[in-house]
């Protein structure tokens, strides 16, 4: 197949990108999104402090524009992300522990509720954990405690019976503590019947990232029983450095059954949050670079 959301459909899997509502007005930006992915992530539109940015009221719009473009052309959609300590509302900082709590609870409900059989994952819960694989100490955990991920996954379902719900981080691209502190959580989550049916793997990376255990990590996720997307890919750096990197996280997607997608964080260069490098696979022109032919044979068997 010749574009990357087609290499991947042909074993079952989608090749999304971040989408910005920024650039929707740039016909080479769209177009390159709409001839080469099958799948989107809004990058910030479906974020709580837009979605919600004062209590219950809520403002849908800027991620529609998205998502309808994304369903016109049958793509995979991402929601990204329900709970998370950044891009918070202000107001949300304010709230004690009862009314964080039903606030956590009704905007799960409103915002999964809106795009109802629409996405098919939510980043339910993003970046909780700590780097030595403790919880991270942020809103949520202070006033709320372990229990607020379980009870927003506890939450979800009840607002988009379909989708499927995925807990989603960065630095846990290897077996490392980060990792196997999710790794336990989930694991617990699966014995005791809590519904999560994913775990994101941003993987944030650059052109001197070890890999060793990338696709290890990845398999011991699914031998747990969730399925393992790779959610914000991108790769610091250029040229065949970078290309050999983007080919060994889609390698090892592939060599994982339930490794059901991969998403990269962004289209173009020109406009990745990296600001000052390079870490996309079309350059500020909208040029393939090495690393999209890189990624293109492996999806292709290559
Ligand atoms: O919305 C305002 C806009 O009104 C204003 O004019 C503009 C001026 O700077 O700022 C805009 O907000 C920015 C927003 O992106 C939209 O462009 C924020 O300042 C900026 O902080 C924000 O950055 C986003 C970042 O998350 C925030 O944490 C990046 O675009 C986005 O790529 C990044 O994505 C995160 C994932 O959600 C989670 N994982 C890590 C990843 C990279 O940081």
């Amino acid at each position: 197949a010749s574009t990357l959301g087609a290499a991947a459909a042909q074993t079952g899997r989608y090749f999304g990108a971040a989408i910005s509502t920024a650039h929707l007005g740039e016909a080479a930006y769209v177009n390159t999104w709409t001839a080469e992915f099958n799948g989107v992530t809004p990058e910030n539109e479906m974020k709580w402090d837009t979605v919600e940015p004062n209590r219950n009221q809520f403002n849908f719009a800027p991620a529609d524009r998205i998502v309808s473009q994304a369903k016109s052309k049958g793509m995979k959609i991402r929601g990204h992300t329900l709970v998370w300590y950044q891009q918070l509302a202000p107001w949300v900082g304010g709230l004690d522990a009862n009314n964080l709590r039903s606030a956590m609870l009704n905007h799960i409900s409103q915002v999964a509720g809106h795009w109802k059989g629409q996405v098919i994952a939510w980043d339910v819960v993003n970046e909780a954990f700590e780097e030595n694989g403790t919880r991270r100490q942020a809103t949520f955990q202070q006033k709320l405690g372990d229990g607020y991920i379980e009870d927003a996954f506890r939450a979800a379902p009840a607002a988009d019976p379909g989708a499927k719900l995925c807990y989603n981080d960065y630095n846990t691209d290897g077996i490392n503590s980060k990792s196997t502190g999710i790794y336990n959580m989930v694991r617990d989550f699966k014995s005791r019947g809590v519904p999560i049916d994913c775990v994101g793997f941003q993987s944030h990376l650059s052109s001197s990232s070890n890999l060793g255990s990338y696709q290890a990590n990845l398999q011991r996720f699914a031998d747990l029983g969730v399925d393992v997307q790779i959610t914000e890919l991108d790769v610091g750096g250029s040229g065949s450095g970078q290309a050999n990197v983007y080919r060994q996280v889609t390698q090892a997607c592939m060599a994982v059954s339930r490794c059901t997608g991969i998403t990269v964080w962004g289209v173009t260069d020109k406009y990745s949050w990296r600001s000052g490098d390079t870490p996309l696979l079309f350059d500020g022109n909208y040029g393939k670079k090495q690393a999209y032919s890189a990624v293109l044979d492996t999806l292709n068997g290559g």
